[in-house]
C-alpha cells in the first residue's frame, strides 16, 4: 500500500513586527459643552471621571472604509510596502453597517490590495490584539508576508445622545498598521480571551435593520414614543466594566509582559484602549509603572473610539516624539464580549 502523502508545509518568517501604523482623526470636533446639549452634565464631570474633554465625530464623507483608507493609506507609507504585497486584510469594527460584504474586501480594492483576503472581524475594543494576532500567526505560518490590520468605528452612529452614562464617552476615527516578516520577534505572545458570561453589560439594542432602513438617522439615534431608541444604540454597564478593567485587565496586561519576558520598566511606551483616563492610571498602579515610561492618554481629545483606539494613540505618541520607533509597548485593548488582549510590541 502508497503511504499517504505528506502535505508540503507552509512556512512563513520567523518573526513578525509592525512595520508602519496611520491613522485618521474626523474633521468634526465635539468638545465637551457639545454634549452639554444632549445631556444633564457638566465638563468637570467628563473630564474627572473618564478624562475626555472633547472626541470627534465622522461626517458624511467620512465613512468606515474612507476613514480606514486614509488611515492605511499612512501606514503603507511609513512601511514601505506597495498595497499589491498586502497578503491579507484584516478590518476590526462593531460600526460597519453591513453585515455582508465585509467592509475588508472594499478596502482592499481601493487600496489596490490586488486578489488579498479581505475579512471583517468583531472584538470590539480588543480589535487591534485580535487582528495582531492573526497577522502574526498568518505571517509566521506563511499564508501571508504582509498583513493589514485595521481597527475602525463610527461610534457616533451607536451614540444614544439622550443616554448620558454613554454619550460623553464614545469618538469616531481609524487606525491601521502594516505587520510583516522580521528577523527578531517583534509581536510577544498575545494574552487574549473572552468571557461571554458578561455579554450583556456592554451590548447594542437592536440589529442593524432598523438602521439600513433610515441612514438619514446617522450620527445619533433618535428616540421613539416609548423612549426605546429607534436606531441601535450602545447600552454599557458602565461601573460593572470599570471594574472588571480595574481588576482583571492589569493581570492580563502582567501576563503579556511575563510572556514576552520583558519587565515594566524596560517599556518604551504604555499604550491600554481609550477607555477611561481612570482605567489607564489603576492599571498604572497595578503594573507598578515607572514614572519615566510614557502612557498614551489620547482619550482627552478623540475619546473612546473602540477597535481604533490603540493604533491611533500609537500613531500619536510616535508623531509627538512621546515613544521611539524600536521601543516596546506594551498594548492592552478590553471591551464588549466580554473580550480582551494584551501583547508586548515592537514600535515602528
Ligand atoms: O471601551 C469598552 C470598555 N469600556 C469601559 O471600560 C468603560 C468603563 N466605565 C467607565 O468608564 C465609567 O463607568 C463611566 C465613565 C462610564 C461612568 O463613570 P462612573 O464613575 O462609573 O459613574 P457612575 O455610573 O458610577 O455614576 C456616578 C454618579 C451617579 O450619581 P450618584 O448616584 O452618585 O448621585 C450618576 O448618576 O455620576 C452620575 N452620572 C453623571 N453625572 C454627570 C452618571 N453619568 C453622568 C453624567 N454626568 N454624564
Amino acid at each position: 500500500m502508497t503511504p499517504t502523502p505528506e502535505i508540503r508545509p507552509s512556512v512563513g518568517a520567523k518573526f513578525s513586527r509592525i512595520l508602519g501604523v496611520g491613522g485618521y482623526r474626523p474633521v468634526r470636533v465635539i468638545p465637551n459643552s457639545e454634549v452639554l446639549d444632549w445631556i444633564d452634565s457638566s465638563d468637570e464631570w467628563i473630564r474627572t471621571r473618564s478624562g475626555i474633554t472633547e472626541r470627534r465625530w465622522a461626517g458624511a464623507g467620512e465613512s468606515v472604509a474612507e476613514m480606514s483608507v486614509q488611515a492605511a493609506g499612512k501606514a503603507i507609507a511609513q512601511a514601505g510596502v506597495p498595497a499589491e504585497k498586502i497578503g491579507t486584510v484584516i478590518v476590526s469594527t462593531v460600526t460597519h453597517l453591513k453585515q455582508t460584504p465585509a467592509v475588508a474586501t472594499e478596502i482592499a480594492d481601493r487600496l489596490g490590495c490586488g486578489t488579498a483576503p479581505a475579512f471583517d472581524i468583531s472584538a470590539a475594543c480588543a480589535g487591534f490584539g485580535y487582528g495582531l494576532s492573526l497577522a502574526d500567526g498568518l505571517i509566521r505560518a506563511g499564508n501571508a508576508e504582509y498583513v493589514l490590520v485595521i481597527g475602525v468605528e463610527r461610534l457616533s452612529d451607536l451614540t444614544d445622545k439622550s443616554d448620558r452614562s454613554t454619550a460623553f464617552i464614545f469618538g469616531d476615527g481609524a487606525g491601521a498598521a502594516i505587520v510583516g516578516p522580521s528577523d527578531t520577534p517583534g509581536i510577544g505572545k498575545v494574552i487574549w480571551g473572552s468571557d461571554g458570561s458578561q455579554r450583556d453589560v456592554i451590548t447594542q439594542t437592536q440589529a442593524w435593520d432598523s438602521a439600513m432602513a433610515r441612514p438619514e438617522a446617522i450620527n445619533g439615534p433618535t428616540t421613539a414614543e416609548d423612549g426605546a431608541p429607534a436606531w441601535p444604540a450602545l447600552r454599557m454597564e458602565g461601573q460593572t466594566v470599570f471594574r472588571w478593567a480595574v481588576w482583571e485587565m492589569a493581570k492580563v496586561a502582567q501576563q503579556a509582559l511575563d510572556a514576552a519576558g520583558i519587565t515594566a520598566d524596560q517599556l518604551g511606551a504604555f499604550i491600554p484602549h481609550q477607555a477611561n483616563m481612570r482605567i489607564t492610571d489603576a492599571m498604572i498602579k497595578a503594573l507598578k509603572l515607572p514614572e519615566s515610561v510614557p502612557v498614551a492618554r489620547d482619550i482627552a481629545e478623540t475619546g473612546n473610539t473602540s477597535a481604533a483606539s490603540i493604533p491611533l494613540a500609537m500613531e500619536r505618541m510616535l508623531a509627538s516624539g512621546e515613544a521611539k520607533s524600536g521601543d516596546l509597548a506594551l498594548i492592552i485593548g478590553f471591551g464588549a464580549g466580554l473580550v480582551y488582549a494584551a501583547a508586548v510590541v515592537t514600535l515602528p
